[in-house]
């Protein structure tokens, strides 16, 4: 109910420190067998999951502004603003794990048994954040597409598959790219000048490896062959069948629209208009790199302290936490990007008009300005 007179509220009251304070309960303390660093173990991941929770309270927003159809271009510094937030949250949480690491391998054998079958794995929230940014099932690894689900309540269960089938950030954000303005220049082909840009740049290199007084024959003509396939790589992301064969084996995720949006942004980044977009699209690679930096972080600590046991969750304990850090990614098509770009020096010029729409329309001879 509304309140409509203002109220004296004390500190604990407000912070439920009585159920908060009241929720660490010791298990090794009902078999008469107290560990102390039991303690420091359920804090510690008490903490990560408060922390899980301010980042979905972040990303349900972030993901509402690109539910919008279309998005409110007014809204992309909040949500740049709230992503950055999410990688300070990281950053915390990678720190954290020097906490828990106080604790010594056979401390935690203390109480490690009475934790069975319980894993990170059931962490809902953990795996909310996974899915909402965009790891669904089929891009995770083989063992990790069934192997937590079935370790889940129903009711986790269904909320996780129910997740699965709404967009994620991944798919909003390929949709806004694909849709953003700026690629359809009317007479102009930029694509068609970014081609001739990158041959020139390609042709440059190979006159490089031709001449070069360094190299023998065999290291002459694996050097060539290396860069036939960079010019390959570069004509099949501009030929729409050949991308759509790429994308169809996994190797892009977004469609070749927001891919080349994307790399357009990349390319004129410093365009006033196309200034935030970047912002943004740097924000989700460093959330992704935190992640796996997480991961990492996770898997070392997980090594430390059982060696090569298997987890409380029964996968293969380190070994299966070290392939999700390597495999176990969401922006990746983020990172292929670096692959098309090319020097500030060889980029295309952009006709004056395009800048102009790109720019903030102030000529630099309104009232006042000296
Ligand atoms: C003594 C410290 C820890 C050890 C030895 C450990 C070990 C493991 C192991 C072996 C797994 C794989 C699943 C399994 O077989 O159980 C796992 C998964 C997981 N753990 Fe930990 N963990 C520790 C602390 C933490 C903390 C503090 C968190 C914070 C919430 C956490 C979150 C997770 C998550 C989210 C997963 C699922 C990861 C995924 O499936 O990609 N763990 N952990």
């Amino acid at each position: 109910m509304k309140k409509t007179i203002k109220e004296d509220i004390y500190y604990s009251d407000y912070l439920q420190l009585n159920k908060l304070l009241d929720s660490q309960h010791l298990l090794s303390s009902d078999y008469d067998d107290l560990a102390h660093d039991e303690m420091l173990f359920i804090i510690t991941h008490q903490a990560y999951e408060l922390w899980f929770k301010q980042i979905l309270h972040e990303l349900r927003t972030i993901q509402a502004v690109f539910e919008q159809k279309p998005v409110d271009d007014k809204q992309l510094g909040v949500a740049t603003h709230r992503l950055q937030r999410i990688l300070a949250i990281q950053t915390l949480l990678i720190e954290q794990v020097n906490v828990l690491e106080t604790m010594t391998p056979l401390d935690f054998l203390d109480f490690r048994d009475y934790l069975v079958p319980a894993s990170g794995f059931q962490s809902v929230q953990f795996k909310e954040i996974e899915i909402r940014l965009g790891l669904k099932s089929c891009y995770r690894i083989a063992f990790d597409q069934h192997s937590f689900y079935r370790r889940l309540t129903p009711q986790h269960q269904d909320y996780l598959k129910k997740l699965e089938l709404q967009p994620s950030l991944l798919e909003q954000i390929d949709e806004w790219l694909a849709r953003l303005p700026f690629l359809h220049f009317g007479e102009f082909n930029f694509w068609h000048s970014y081609q001739q840009a990158v041959d020139k740049m390609l042709n440059s290199d190979e006159q490089i490896i031709i001449n070069n007084p360094h190299l023998d024959a065999q290291e002459r003509e694996k050097q060539l062959k290396n860069l036939a396939d960079t010019r390959n790589q570069f004509k099949q992301l501009l030929e729409p069948k050949a991308y759509q064969m790429q994308f169809d084996t996994g190797f892009y995720r977004i469609s070749q629209d927001a891919f080349l949006a994307a790399l357009f942004i990349s390319l004129y980044r410093d365009e006033p208009m196309l200034q935030q977009p970047f912002k943004l699209l740097t924000c989700l690679m460093d959330i992704d790199e935190r992640f796996t930096a997480w991961r990492t972080r996770h898997a070392q600590m997980a090594l430390r302290m059982l060696g090569r046991k298997v987890g409380t969750g029964g996968s293969s304990g380190h070994e299966y936490l070290s392939r999700t850090a390597d495999h176990n990614k969401v922006f990746t098509d983020l990172f292929t990007l670096s692959t098309f770009l090319i020097p500030s020096s060889s980029r295309p010029e952009l006709p004056d008009a395009i800048k102009q729409s790109l720019g903030f329309y102030f000529s630099g001879k309104e009232k006042g300005h000296l």
